[in-house]
């Protein structure tokens, strides 16, 4: 008998609860009462619009009224009583009246009354909050490149939210920890003013970071209000020797290139050879260049960079290659021929492989043609039945033999 009964106690449970949601969700709880007028409390954001919404269950035709936080009237049935072109009726019936109170200010927050003239009359009060909207974050505290190692402290605010905005730091997507928000306030202003700062060492990886300061408030979404400030960091050399080609060449013209990954580019460049630069190697700034290369300048090249940061020098091991056609005709031929019966190895061994795997190929063809042409005499290998096993048992020698032949 307990069987029966626990699915109907579980359909009028979640009879229960979708009513339950439905109550909920028109977001007016109907009293006892049925004349006792009923509203919501509302959150809008300064220059939003608000609806103010007062309902009854059921109606006696008496007029429903709503008032302002000061008690003047602002609507009594479809009449409007205060001249205030901001709030409009919104819905007159004989069980709601809604209005709605246009460019929401500061100064409309605060506790609204809807009547019902009923005997006696009934009431019910309906809070408004006015969300002060934050203005867009201003970063201050960076006007001038900083050298690497030192620091920048950036100072973000935002003027007039209420309640007070949070402020929060990014470089790229990461978050970045800032010294805790301070709150401003002031005696004749409903709004907060709020900062926070960051203070960063700044390394070379810095320069154009972007650094983000962003607003959270309720009444944003996220990533509405920020602002971006980029860094200029400045930095010594980290010097860098770039080849104009990997395979320099006997007779070529060719040139190195010294890079100085600085901030601000270097401002000289000293290029150097142990035992002295050749004697036709030309310095032209970030450039030595080679008019006609020549074994006499294998060696390690060096050069140094500097700006007003620092200084830094790299190295570079010139290898100069025998030239492609004219020099050495030994060398050359001794690496062709080399290459040439490597190259005949590899097409014999290929060679090798096929003719095998034609003769293999071949064999296997011919065997299997006679399997096949004898197959219906051997008769069928999976054995229904006893008969057929001691006819397989008999055909078994010659299917040995095929395999013994497929594996030559
Ligand atoms: C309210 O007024 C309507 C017509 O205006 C009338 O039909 C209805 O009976 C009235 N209801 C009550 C409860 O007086
Ligand atoms: C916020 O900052 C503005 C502009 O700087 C200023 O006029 C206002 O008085 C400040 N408000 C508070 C609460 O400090
Ligand atoms: C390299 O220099 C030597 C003398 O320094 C010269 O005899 C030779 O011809 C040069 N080779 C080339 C390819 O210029």
């Amino acid at each position: 008998m307990a069987f029966p009964s626990a699915p109907s106690a579980l359909w009028s449970v979640s009879l229960l609860t979708v009513l339950l949601a439905a109550v909920v969700h028109s977001n007016i709880v109907y009293d006892e009462d049925p004349l006792q007028p009923v509203t919501s409390d509302e959150t809008v954001s300064v220059g939003g619009t608000v609806t103010l919404t007062c309902r009854v269950a059921e109606s006696d035709n008496s007029s429903l009224q709503w008032s302002n936080t000061a008690q003047q009237t602002l609507y009594f049935g479809e009449k409007r009583a205060l001249r205030d072109t901001r709030i409009q009726l919104h819905r007159s019936t004989s069980t709601e009246l809604s209005i709605t109170i246009a460019e929401v200010q500061l100064s409309d927050e605060g506790e609204y009354t809807c009547s019902i003239f009923t005997m006696p009359v009934r009431t019910a009060r309906a809070t408004v909050t006015v969300l002060g909207v934050p203005g867009k974050p201003q970063i201050s505290g960076f006007e001038n490149p900083v050298t690497e190692g030192g620091e920048v402290t950036l100072t973000c605010t935002s003027t007039g939210s209420k309640p007070p905005a949070k402020l929060h730091w990014y470089r790229g997507d990461q978050e970045l920890e800032g010294r805790p928000n301070v709150v401003e306030s002031n005696p004749d202003d409903p709004t907060y003013n709020v900062s926070s700062e960051l203070t960063l060492e700044v390394s070379r990886d810095d320069d154009n970071a972007l650094i983000t300061c962003a607003v959270d408030h309720p009444s944003l979404e996220p990533g509405d209000k920020r602002s971006e400030q980029s860094l200029r960091v400045l930095y010594s050399p980290k010097v860098s020797i770039r080849p104009e080609s990997d395979l320099p060449r006997e007779g070529e013209k060719f040139h190195l290139q010294c890079l100085g990954n600085s901030n601000p580019e270097p401002t000289s460049y000293t290029w150097e050879k142990e035992g002295g630069l050749p004697p036709l190697a030309k310095v032209d700034g970030a450039f030595l260049r080679f008019e006609r290369l020549n074994k006499s300048d294998n060696g390690v090249y060096l050069c140094r960079a500097e700006n007003d940061i620092g200084q830094d020098q790299g190295e570079y091991p010139l290898q100069v290659q025998a030239a492609e056609n004219t020099a050495d005709p030994t060398a050359m031929s001794t690496s062709s021929r080399v290459d040439h019966a490597v190259i005949g190895g590899v097409v014999a061994v290929i060679v090798f492989i096929l003719l095998c795997l034609l003769i293999v190929l071949g064999r296997y063809l011919i065997r299997h043609k006679g399997t096949y042409l004898t197959h219906e005499a051997k008769g069928s290998d999976d054995a229904p039945d006893a008969d057929t096993a001691i006819i397989n048992a008999e055909g078994g020698h010659s299917g040995a033999e095929d395999k013994k032949e497929y594996f030559i």
